[in-house]
């Protein structure tokens, strides 16, 4: 069987990984596109590096831009890409706008879709990647779910039974595989921060960061929790130059984007985590770690419910009370069921046959 997986933004490398490597071990011919959606060597390059994930074997460069641009300009260079290549099945992970636009191509060329991380709902239609996840799994032939309340969701859409499968958390399989070799990075020593001692900022959504006076409200409350907690902030592109405009205080160290294994380094010596990423609400979950949601909704419910995280707004009283709760007692350690580093086997079994 041939297959074409691909991949545009910094969240899909991690899940790509280990699918690409289940299936090649199944025997499938596998083909990697990279669309290009990030190009920046910390946003791309690294991911693949560290992950031993090959090099792409077609790149489509198609960079940043408005939705429409930057999703018609996948479409327009995946199309004869698909042509071209004849696979079986294209497989597509999470929400991005490469997500969506491969997905429409593939479904309207009469390839078959496979969607991984399907089921996902925030219920909010301002995110743009909402959008992406309901147009992705109603194209999609195979529904790959990571927890119960995705297969929840698509059958209540009328997706059919048969087409969903509850696989569990590939980017759970990462984590476990690269888990001890992250925790040996130096990053700690070299931001001069022990385990227990800091608390991580990550921050990239624009209903966060586009809008300076909540971007300055949210950068009040980080100040505020610096002063028991010191604060480390890897900064997206989107908000680097923005936070450089900003006084932050001593105990807020500003970096530049990390990659997978500091990433991981860094969430697993937190005492708590703040963040409007999807895929850190899940590490930290696994992880162990507090972790504070700056947004009032989650496609992620599994990982308040069975997990260790808060959902906490925007609203900076509110966070500055929710970090202080936390530090304070900490969370339970929970991890849901089928996080247990065998997704991409089962999303192999589902694609090729056990
Ligand atoms: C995209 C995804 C989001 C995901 C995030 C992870 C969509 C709709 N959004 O958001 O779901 O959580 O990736 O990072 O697909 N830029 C660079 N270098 C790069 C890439 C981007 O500097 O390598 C800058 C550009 O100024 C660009 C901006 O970041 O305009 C936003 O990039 P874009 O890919 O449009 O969206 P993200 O905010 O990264």
């Amino acid at each position: 069987m041939k297959v074409c997986v691909v991949a545009g933004a910094r969240p899909n490398f991690m899940k790509l990984a280990p699918v690409v490597k289940a299936l090649e071990g199944r025997g499938a011919e596998v083909v990697i596109v990279h669309s290009g959606q990030h190009y920046d060597p910390m946003m791309s390059d690294i991911f693949f590096e560290e992950l031993a994930l090959r090099v792409p074997d077609h790149h489509l460069g198609v960079g940043s831009g408005s939705h429409a641009v930057q999703t018609g300009s996948v479409m327009v260079a995946f199309e004869p890409l698909l042509h071209e290549l004849k696979t079986d099945t294209v497989v597509v992970v999470g929400d991005v706008n490469s997500t969506v636009a491969c997905a429409l191509v593939a479904a309207k060329a009469g390839v078959e879709v496979a969607h991984v991380e399907a089921g996902l709902r925030s219920r909010d239609w301002s995110m743009p990647e909402e959008i992406n996840r309901v147009v992705v799994d109603r194209l999609a032939d195979t529904l790959l779910a990571p927890s119960p309340d995705g297969v929840e969701n698509l059958l209540a859409e009328g997706c059919p039974a048969e087409r969903i499968h509850l696989v569990g958390n590939v980017m759970i399989d990462t984590l476990l595989t690269h888990l001890d070799q992250a925790r040996s990075r130096p990053i700690r020593d070299q931001l001069d921060i022990e385990d227990g001692e800091y608390g991580l900022v990550t921050l990239h959504r624009p209903a966060n960061v586009d809008d300076p006076s909540v971007l300055a409200g949210i950068a009040r409350a980080l100040v505020a929790i610096s002063e028991s907690c010191r604060l480390i902030f890897p900064a997206h592109p989107r908000v680097a130059g923005r936070l450089a405009e900003m006084d932050l205080g001593p105990r807020v160290t500003v970096i530049g984007p990390i990659g997978y294994m500091d990433s991981i380094a860094l969430q697993s010596g937190a005492r708590l985590v703040l963040t409007d990423s999807g895929g850190i609400q899940e590490e930290t979950t696994v992880l162990g770690v507090p972790c504070l949601t700056l947004r009032d909704n989650t496609e992620r419910p599994i990982t308040i419910s069975e997990g260790t995280n808060l959902l906490v707004g925007r609203d900076p009283e509110r966070i500055i009370t929710s970090a202080e709760l936390v530090l304070a007692e900490g969370v339970e350690r929970r991890r849901p069921a089928l996080w247990d580093g065998r997704a991409a086997e089962r999303i192999a079994d589902a694609l090729l046959g056990s």
